[in-house]
């Protein structure tokens, strides 16, 4: 049995959605008015679909006049679908969040119950605030929690669809007996079912919105730079650029820009984004996207080369596995690989080789004075190195994982 905490557009889904796939499910709101609508089967807001399922599961599967206290004795699994508003500092307010809780452990049950964060908390919330949190309150109590953080993707609008067939399934959980508890509570839904940690899951959340809002922001930063510049058409301009086929995946997919690795180089990437900044400064639009693009271009090159510093000594052999800018190319211009070289030995690294399957030659030309190795092949390589560091997400570094991962390995193109 479940019971869901906080009717608003998560938890009334949810609620619902349980419902629908057969489990006894117990609804709760602190909004008197809110419930009493709900019970006159009126949707509080505007969403389709669920008048609907609330008719059909009404009083069959899904109740609403079940007291908290009954509902939480009876229920195995707690899903907490309360508002985390903006505070004033921006940081997420976790007062509707802790509220709830508390009035969970106020209930006097002894059985286990898994308590399901589903509102959106910013990474670390369970593991360094709600855990502790319980935890001190329960010491002495007869009570027994597991926790979960199962983060929402559903749209406004569209939140029955989303829910009740959804992409994936996030679920943050580090306990045996949660896990299975949600397992059970999910395999009706027939979607790949991804248990993480529980950062992992409040992380992978955020990723996804601030994803969308960056877009968003840097498609109006753009039509800044555009309305200045004058003459350009900019709705038409942005329909064009969704014509690219890599938005839909064909051949190669969008998603293999958003992933992290060590930078963008090649002869394009750059100096374009470059351009555009200085034409944009020079018609009086001071850019936050582009420049922040650019500054972080440079950033995350420093970044991984202090992982490589904190964890190796100064003269520890180090392979460099890539050195074109991206894989099944041979050009190095603006090559990220450079730049991380380069840093390396301004460090203080003084034991440097390198293999890539098609730049060496090119890599040397381009870059007489940068002094270190060359090897000609992948197994000569590793033969001299005790550590590499994965610079072009090359087939043969995928192909040969086992062979590398025998060594210490930097995979800054997260290839593994
Ligand atoms: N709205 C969305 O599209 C969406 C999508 C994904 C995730 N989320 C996240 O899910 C969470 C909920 O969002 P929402 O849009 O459903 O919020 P909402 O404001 O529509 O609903 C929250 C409900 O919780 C109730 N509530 C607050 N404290 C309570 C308590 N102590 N006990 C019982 N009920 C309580 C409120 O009365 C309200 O009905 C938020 O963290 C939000 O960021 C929202």
């Amino acid at each position: 049995m479940i019971t869901v905490i906080g009717l608003g557009f998560v938890g009334l889904t949810t609620g619902l959605g349980f419902a629908k796939k057969g489990f006894k499910t117990f609804g709760i709101d602190i909004n008197r008015e809110r419930v009493d609508l709900l019970k006159n089967f009126e949707i509080p807001f505007h969403e389709p679909h669920l008048k609907n399922i609330l008719e059909e599961t009404s009083g069959t599967k899904f109740f609403l006049d079940v007291s908290l206290d009954d509902a939480i004795k009876q229920s195995e699994a707690i899903f907490i679908c309360v508002g985390t508003p903006a505070s004033s500092d921006g940081s997420a307010d976790l007062s509707h969040l802790l509220a709830a809780i508390d009035q969970i452990i106020a209930v006097d049950s002894g059985s286990f119950k898994v308590l399901i964060v589903k509102s959106t908390v910013p990474p670390s919330t369970l593991s360094k605030r709600v855990i502790p949190y319980v935890e001190e309150k329960i010491s002495g109590l007869d009570r027994a929690f597991g926790f979960a953080s199962n983060p929402e993707f559903l749209r406004e609008g569209y939140c029955w669809e989303d829910f009740i067939e959804p992409d994936r399934l996030v679920i943050g959980v580090e306990d045996e007996k949660s896990r299975q508890i949600l397992q059970q509570l999910y395999e009706p839904f027939g979607a790949p079912i991804h248990n993480v940690s529980y950062n992992s899951a409040e992380f992978i959340k955020y990723l996804s919105n601030t994803l969308l809002s960056t877009l968003i922001s840097y498609s109006n930063e753009m039509s800044m730079i555009a309305d200045n510049i004058g003459g350009i058409d900019v709705p038409s301009s942005f329909r064009i650029l969704h014509e690219d086929k890599r938005w839909s995946g064909k051949p190669a997919s969008m998603s293999s820009y958003v992933y992290p690795g060590c930078g963008y180089g090649g002869y394009c990437l750059p100096k374009d984004t470059q351009a555009l900044d200085a034409i944009a400064r020079a018609n009086g639009i001071d850019t936050s996207v582009l420049s922040g693009n650019l500054r972080i271009n440079d950033e995350i090159k420093d970044h991984l080369v202090g992982k490589i510093e904190s964890e190796l000594e100064k003269d520890a052999p180090i392979g460099i596995l890539g050195l074109s800018f991206k894989p099944e190319s041979d050009d190095v211009r603006i090559t990220p690989a450079k730049d991380i070289i380069v840093k390396l030995i301004e460090k203080g690294f003084t034991n440097l080789s390198a293999y890539d399957p098609l730049a060496n030659e090119a890599f040397k030309t381009e870059y007489p004075d940068i002094d270190i190795k060359y090897f000609e092949d992948l197994d000569s390589l590793l033969q001299n190195v005790e550590n590499v560091v994965i610079l072009t997400g090359w087939k043969e570094f995928k192909n040969n994982k086992e062979k590398i991962t025998k060594k210490k390995v930097f995979d800054f193109r997260y290839i593994y």
